[in-house]
């Protein structure tokens, strides 16, 4: 007691809890400001400091059901995180359309889209989504952050990673990811295999060893589809000829190559004659002149010596 009295002696309104400190002493309640105790802390003043709630994933007797937190109400659906109401839906498409693109990422209702599968589990085919030039480019430019790494640039496997993998690292050129085959244990002909692949990344069969990891932490559903949309572009590209070419730009090229054919022949020609100037000028005017520069048998400076 006398240690409190002496914490609050000065200070005319600490007065108050001086009294109660003085008080719950009396009261043989220990434990002054500073103290250690294993009670509950008192509160003189409790004011709105504890409320009754219910903590996350607790039951409760309240509801028949006997959880405390409550299932949304049946068939109801998050929707969005703006208010949406038929004005606002059908006054502004625009606006709208992020909500709706939202709201079928939300219920993904198209199976297809976020497995790579059909409803009877086999790989789909075919890429489910609408491919544009806008989809392509982003493909491209999520392969080469996420997979060129490993797979390369051009998708042959030779990444600045992938060439130093314990073992080659699968070409995409390869007859098997482009071919059509009826062998159920090649499926990597299917676009519904990659994108399951870029997602979940590779296996061992039994499940327990990660032969590569999954990205669908970085490539959501519509990410991972335009990369491999992007892969099959890049299978094309180098499958094709100059005959894919259009007209038009093949002109372009033809006068692109030529330009550089004749750059080149240029070049070699310069090169050519300039040796031949260098060597007509290094004829030597007598065998003497030649070794005067310095013995090969001497170092360069005196660096290289012992120090
Ligand atoms: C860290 C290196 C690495 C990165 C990055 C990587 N992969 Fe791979 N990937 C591998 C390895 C290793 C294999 C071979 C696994 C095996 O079969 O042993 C492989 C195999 C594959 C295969 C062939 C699967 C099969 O069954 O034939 C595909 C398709 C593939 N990767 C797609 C991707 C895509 C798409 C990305 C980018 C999202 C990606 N990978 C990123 C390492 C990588």
């Amino acid at each position: 007691m006398k240690k409190c009295e002496a914490q609050h002696r000065t200070g005319s309104a600490l007065a108050s809890l001086s009294l109660a400190c003085a008080l719950s002493a009396t009261l043989g309640l220990t434990g002054c400001r500073g103290d250690r105790a294993e009670d509950p802390p008192r509160q003189f003043f409790p004011d709105m400091d504890d409320q009754q709630k219910w903590k996350p994933q607790t039951q409760t007797q309240f509801f028949a059901d006997g959880r405390a937190m409550r299932q949304p109400a049946t068939n109801t659906v998050a929707f969005s995180r703006a208010p949406l109401t038929v004005q606002t839906l059908e006054g502004n498409p625009a606006w709208a359309s992020s909500f709706l693109a939202d709201r079928a990422d939300l219920l993904k209702s198209d199976d297809a889209v976020f497995t790579g599968k059909d409803a009877s589990g086999q790989y789909l085919e075919k890429i489910p989504v609408a491919v544009d030039r806008a989809m392509l480019e982003r493909g491209q430019n999520r392969f080469n952050i996420y997979c060129a790494a490993c797979h390369g640039m051009a998708g042959d496997g030779k990444g600045m990673v992938g060439q130093q993998w314990s073992y080659p690292l699968p070409n995409f050129h390869d007859d098997k990811y482009i071919t059509r085959s009826e062998d159920p244990n090649i499926p990597q002909w299917r676009d519904g295999y990659l994108f399951h692949t870029a997602r979940n990344g590779v296996w061992t069969p039994d499940g327990t060893q990660n032969k590569m990891p999954g990205y669908a932490h970085a490539l959501d559903v519509h990410d991972a589809w335009a990369v491999i949309a992007y892969v099959r572009v890049l299978q094309e590209s180098h499958r094709g000829t100059k005959d894919d070419v259009p007209a038009a730009q093949l002109a372009t090229i033809d006068a692109a190559a030529k330009a550089a054919a004749d750059a080149k022949a240029a070049a070699e020609k310069a090169a050519a004659d300039k040796a031949a100037a260098d060597a007509a000028k290094a004829q030597p005017a007598s065998p003497t002149d030649k070794p005067a520069d310095k013995p090969a048998d001497q170092p360069e400076s005196g660096k290289g010596g012992a120090q």
